[in-house]
């Protein structure tokens, strides 16, 4: 039964549900779609479920608004809340909810927990299920296999097939890189991991696929994005230390790098959102010394540092009005979740400082004239493309001092207000 599954693949005959149509799972049910396989994206928004039936994409992702279009012209994507028939109709379950963190920085599993509960609802008899969500390592084995089996008093990898696909996207590079990323399959057997590397070369024949356990897959997801969040936290340690020394970050980490094959640091500036910011805690209740409670710690310390700087410089920021140019949590994105530039806001306003603010990715922030209305401060949050090009714009709104978080500008480039950046001592 299950090796059907593969053949149905395939030849186009398989049908696919997406449970949950955030930033990871739309894209990919509409690539799927668009690469011949009937799909269901399931979601409990209704709203959400309306707008993208309507052909609208309800973030922000590079190219999705054309390939969402395409694939409803095709009839082969229908966005729907209703759970059970559309589970039932599917062959392969994909589960792509979300799995942020609690105040208290625990895992909240609420999303992924009433997705499996409707997945249980089903006859999985013959389905393929599998994992894209970032998780607890362990978590398909020691939770998911014992949850489905006690449920359907069926047996995983005989009769249905269940693998740990984790997802490694880029926001705003989502359709690119789901041609062409390689993927880690984690099935529970050979016959899991035969589907799913199906599933995914329906997306790109070549596609490298790169087999492991299901926890090796979670821990894969994780090494991934630690790596990259603690080059960040060493970038902004670097920053720290020539702030200390009186010197700039940029200038000496683009000397390091230059010509230098085995040196690659990245610029220092904000490192957070819904990935990054959460995934260490995955891994971090080891009890051993971890790195990466150390680099969170550097990391999450890095907007109360320019609050402070600022503080420095200016005296009281109580009542000044301290424009922040950036709210989502990279260049090019409209997602403010566990935002660095977010957190500087609210840190601002503890001070007492007044915020406007100007995101041009984010519809309910002011518009950039308004935010530049009389500010004694101009902070340059985040890198958006379309920053670049306001040097002359915030040099003539009156402003004192520039904070420019990413070091995008030449200090040169002010003529009337002082210009300080991340990781440049005055
Ligand atoms: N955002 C990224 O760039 C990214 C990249 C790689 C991995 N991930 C991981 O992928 C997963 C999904 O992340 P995301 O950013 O797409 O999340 P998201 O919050 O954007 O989307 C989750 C969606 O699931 C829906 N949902 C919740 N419970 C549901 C249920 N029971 N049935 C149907 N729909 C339900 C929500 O309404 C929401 O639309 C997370 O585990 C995340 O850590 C995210």
């Amino acid at each position: 039964m299950l090796p059907n599954l593969i053949s149905q693949i395939k030849s186009n005959n398989a049908t696919v549900c997406v449970i949950g149509l955030g930033r990871v799972g739309l894209p990919l049910g509409v690539v799927l779609a668009n690469c011949g396989l009937t799909c269901y994206g399931i979601d409990i928004n209704s709203e959400r479920v309306s707008q993208v039936n309507r052909g609208e994409t309800p973030f922000k992702e590079n190219g999705l608004d054309e390939w969402l279009n395409r694939a409803r012209k095709l009839g082969k994507f229908h966005a729907t809340i209703e759970t059970k028939e559309s589970i039932s109709r599917s062959d392969i379950i994909l589960v792509t909810v979300g799995t942020p963190t609690t105040m208290q920085r625990c895992m909240d599993y609420s999303q992924l927990h009433s997705a499996l509960e409707r997945i249980s609802e089903v006859n999985l008899y013959g389905k393929a299920i599998g994992i894209r969500c970032t998780l607890v390592p362990g978590t398909v084995s020691n939770v998911i296999v014992p949850y489905l089996e006690d449920k359907s008093k069926l047996k995983a990898g005989k009769d249905f097939a269940l693998a740990m696909c984790p997802e490694r996207i880029l926001e705003g590079c989502a359709i690119n890189e789901l041609f062409s990323l390689p993927e880690i399959v984690g099935g529970i057997n050979d016959v899991s991991n035969a589907i799913f590397a199906e599933l995914f070369r329906k997306m790109n024949p070549k596609k490298d696929i790169l087999y492991t356990t299901p926890t090796g897959a979670e821990l894969a997801k994780l090494f991934t994005n630690i790596y990259r969040y603690l080059s960040f936290a060493l970038a902004n340690e670097f920053a720290m230390w020539a702030e200390n020394y009186g010197e700039d970050a940029h200038e000496i980490i683009k000397v390091a790098n230059y010509g230098y094959p085995r040196c690659n640091i990245p610029k220092p500036g904000f490192a957070g959102g819904p990935c990054l910011g959460k995934d260490g805690l995955l891994l971090d209740n080891t009890t051993f010394t971890s790195m990466v409670s150390t680099a969170w710690k550097l990391n999450e310390a890095i907007p109360q540092h320019v609050a402070e700087s600022i503080r420095r410089r200016i005296g009281l920021l109580y009542g000044k009005r301290i424009a922040v140019l950036g709210l989502a949590f990279k260049a090019g994105s409209d997602d403010t979740r566990l935002s660095p530039c977010a957190k500087l806001v609210e840190i601002l306003k503890g001070y007492g400082a007044i915020v406007p603010v100007h995101d041009p990715y984010i519809p309910d922030t002011l518009p950039i004239d308004k935010a530049l209305e009389n500010p004694d401060v101009v902070v340059v949050a985040n890198n958006h493309p379309e920053f670049a090009n306001l040097a002359r714009e915030i040099d003539e709104s009156g402003c004192k001092l520039i904070y420019d978080v990413w070091g995008i500008f030449d200090a040169t480039s002010f003529k009337k207000a002082a210009y300080m950046r991340l990781g440049r001592g005055t």
